[in-house]
């Protein structure tokens, strides 16, 4: 059993050897993301305090409300991650194009993409909210780099995981060695590890879909759903719902409890015929992780990891969890079952 309690430091040069990316250069990525989101956790646990709840009055590219501590923390974010030296650009969920490295800092050859406050909708009561990152190493020979370096499949990612600030603050990652999970103790000011190699269970016991979406889902995508609330399953048994509106803290869950999250495709809002979620900066990272704790995740037709985006903030459905889950609710959507 791993010696829980190092630091992710310390985790990341004993496991040098096994991973090519715990080089140097993405040790200090990771510390300058570990630094904005110590920040952010500060801000978010003392938000109910301090005038940071509420709205800006902006509306940002997905066309929603902007909360203050969704700004705030995306501001954070690209101030620290400018600075580090490491990064050639990066996109965040909050603004519409690439956000390129200031001449005055040096770069490096790393493309980072994230949504800084995932969850907004809870932010205002006291509800699990998280950060997520997508890491890409640049491949093209373009001396700067363009959105076309971050349209990529996520197969191609380097690295992904998200920070979940919760009754404790969590950091879950994966460089494609597995999956481990760190706590904040804030007396330290330091994530240590407190779960190493995660791994999903294969079937779930809880589904997470916002079923008010009914109406506006295809006949298949409603025949998967009904799958996990009738006892006509391999289960024999309903699967509990649970459904926080938070898509990191829905994940967490499952990862370590098993089950599935949907946000299948609906007709509700002709400008997201794909669904709500983000590719880049939501399903892929999630969808690497998830693939290094033993589960899966596809979009009801086909892998994540295998979808090439066209362009930054594409959305796409999103089926991801327990292998034996997903692969069911697959095979119903997708009409092979
Ligand atoms: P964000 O706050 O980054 O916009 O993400 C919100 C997402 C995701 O966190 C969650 O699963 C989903 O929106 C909830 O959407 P509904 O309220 O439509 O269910
Ligand atoms: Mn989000
Ligand atoms: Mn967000």
């Amino acid at each position: 059993m791993e010696n829980t309690g190092i630091t992710v430091t310390e985790h990341l040069l004993i496991h040098q050897k096994e991973s090519p990316m715990a080089t140097g250069r993405f040790t200090r990525l990771l510390s300058e993301l570990i630094f904005a989101a110590k920040i952010v956790s500060r801000e978010v646990n003392k938000a109910g305090l301090v005038d940071i709840l509420g709205l800006t009055g902006e509306i940002n590219v997905q066309g929603e409300e902007v909360k203050k501590l969704d700004d705030y923390a995306n501001r954070i974010l690209i101030y620290r991650m400018q600075q580090a030296g490491v990064l050639c650009a990066m996109a965040s969920e909050e603004n519409a194009d690439i956000i390129e490295i200031p001449d005055k800092y040096p770069k490096g050859d790393y493309i980072l993409v994230f949504d800084p406050l995932d969850g907004s909708s809870n932010i205002d009561v006291n509800v699990n909210i998280g950060t997520i990152f997508s890491i890409h190493r640049k491949t093209s020979d373009r001396s700067h780099a363009t959105v076309q370096d971050f349209l990529r499949k996520g197969s191609e990612q380097v690295a992904a995981g998200y920070f979940l600030y919760g009754p404790s603050t969590m950091l879950i990652y994966t460089t494609g060695n597995g999956v481990n999970g760190f706590t904040l103790d804030p007396s330290v000011g330091e994530f240590l590890l407190s779960h190493p190699d995660i791994r999903i269970p294969e079937t779930g016991q809880c589904y997470s879909v916002n079923e008010s979406n009914y109406t506006y889902w295809d006949d298949r995508v409603k025949k998967a759903v009904e799958y996990f609330k009738t006892p006509e399953n391999d289960r024999g048994k309903p699967y509990t719902a649970r459904y926080i509106g938070s898509l990191v803290a829905d994940f967490h869950r499952n990862l370590f409890r098993g089950g599935i999250f949907m946000y299948p495709a609906d007709n509700k809002d002709p400008s997201k015929p794909r669904g709500k979620l983000r590719l880049l900066c939501e399903a892929a990272p999630l969808s690497f992780v998830i693939e290094q704790a033993g589960g899966a995740a596809t979009d009801g037709q086909q892998r994540i990891l295998d979808i090439e985006a066209t362009q930054l903030h594409e959305r796409v459905p999103l089926f991801i969890g327990s292998k034996k889950d997903v692969e069911k609710a697959t095979a119903i959507v997708s009409g092979e079952a």
